[in-house]
């Protein structure tokens, strides 16, 4: 891809504004209380290459709940801490499922299809929560690193709403335990996946932190080496399968990149050997993906030529 910067920030401007009308078309999250007082008008894109430069439009340096997108995070510190032996305990395959839903795990045992649905990322909270002597802390280190700032935070307010209507989750992590796939106490790891899913990031934050999943597992920034070649092509598999839920087939077959979502209205995508997009607008269609998000990660791929399918 060789356009310019200023050519980049025009075209970003103008799918945004392309989009105005579209907010109506979902619905902001009201499962978790404390989401459903955003501002469904809000809405941001940011683009960072690995070559150190990137734009921004809108509200794309105001931070929003990362919600889901903090599975990604959480898999990455997963994958480094015990290796190979978590795909014992979690699958590879697409659920075809929403994002939260306990019926498959019922049917497989108690072993998620995938570390980026509910039951999956609950998995990989209780691998965290039992390798970590503090595992919130380590996490939020991980994102300071990543986002390069000390200035990343949990929203106290979307954290106690999470934990007062958790219940969904607090089932899934017990029907796992009663397989035998859960180690830690559940409360201890609801507590732990509360808290990744109540970090607030920008978007330009969030795009810049996931750099070294477009460069096989170098943050191109520092040099520093976050996950190996083989652990980024894993998790770019996983996300071009798995991170859009149940419109993961439909966003392969419209968009062709590795992405994942977030119930807070965020869409993060790896362009690998490129960058990352990352985009914001918190109404969501019925998968509890971005309405306007996915409609922009569909129509910056396609202007910018980036399918991963070419
Ligand atoms: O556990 C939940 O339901 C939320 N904290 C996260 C769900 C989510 O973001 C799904 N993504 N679209």
């Amino acid at each position: 891809m060789n356009n310019n910067i200023v050519n980049l920030q025009d075209k970003l401007q103008a799918l945004l504004l392309s989009q105005q009308g579209n907010f109506v078309q979902g619905s902001v999250a009201d499962y978790i209380p404390a989401l459903a007082k955003v501002n469904p008008a809000l809405a941001g894109i940011s683009v960072a290459a690995i070559d150190g430069k990137t734009v921004g439009v809108g509200d794309y340096q105001r931070p929003f709940s990362i919600q889901s997108i903090s599975k990604v995070f959480g898999l990455v510190m997963a994958m480094n801490r015990i290796g190979d032996s978590l795909w014992q305990r979690v699958n590879m395959e697409p659920s075809g499922q929403p994002f939260n839903s306990i019926i498959q795990l019922e049917w497989e045992k108690g072993i998620p299809r995938n570390p980026v649905i509910n039951a999956g990322a609950l998995l990989v909270a209780d691998v965290l929560t039992s390798h970590f002597s503090a595992s919130k802390l380590a996490f939020l280190s991980f994102m300071r690193t990543l986002a390069g700032t000390e200035a990343i935070y949990v929203d106290n307010n979307v954290y106690q709403s999470e934990l007062s209507h958790g219940n969904r989750n607090a089932a899934l992590a017990y029907l796992m335990k009663s397989f035998g796939n859960i180690q830690a106490d559940i409360p201890a790891i609801l507590s732990h996946y509360f808290t990744q899913c109540s970090v607030s990031m920008s978007c330009e934050q969030l795009a810049q932190s996931l750099l070294f999943l477009a460069n096989k597992g170098v943050d191109p920034r520092t040099n520093e080496v976050i996950c190996s070649p083989k652990d980024a092509h894993r998790v770019n598999a996983i996300l071009s399968t798995s991170g859009m839920y149940d419109q993961s087939g439909e966003f392969a077959f419209s968009v062709g990149l590795p992405a994942k979502s977030g119930v807070g209205g965020g869409i993060i995508a790896i362009v690998p050997g490129y960058g990352v997009i990352c985009t914001w607008s918190p109404p969501l269609n019925k998968f509890g993906n971005s309405v306007v998000g996915v409609n922009l990660v569909a129509a910056i791929a396609e202007e910018l030529g980036l399918s991963i399918y070419h």
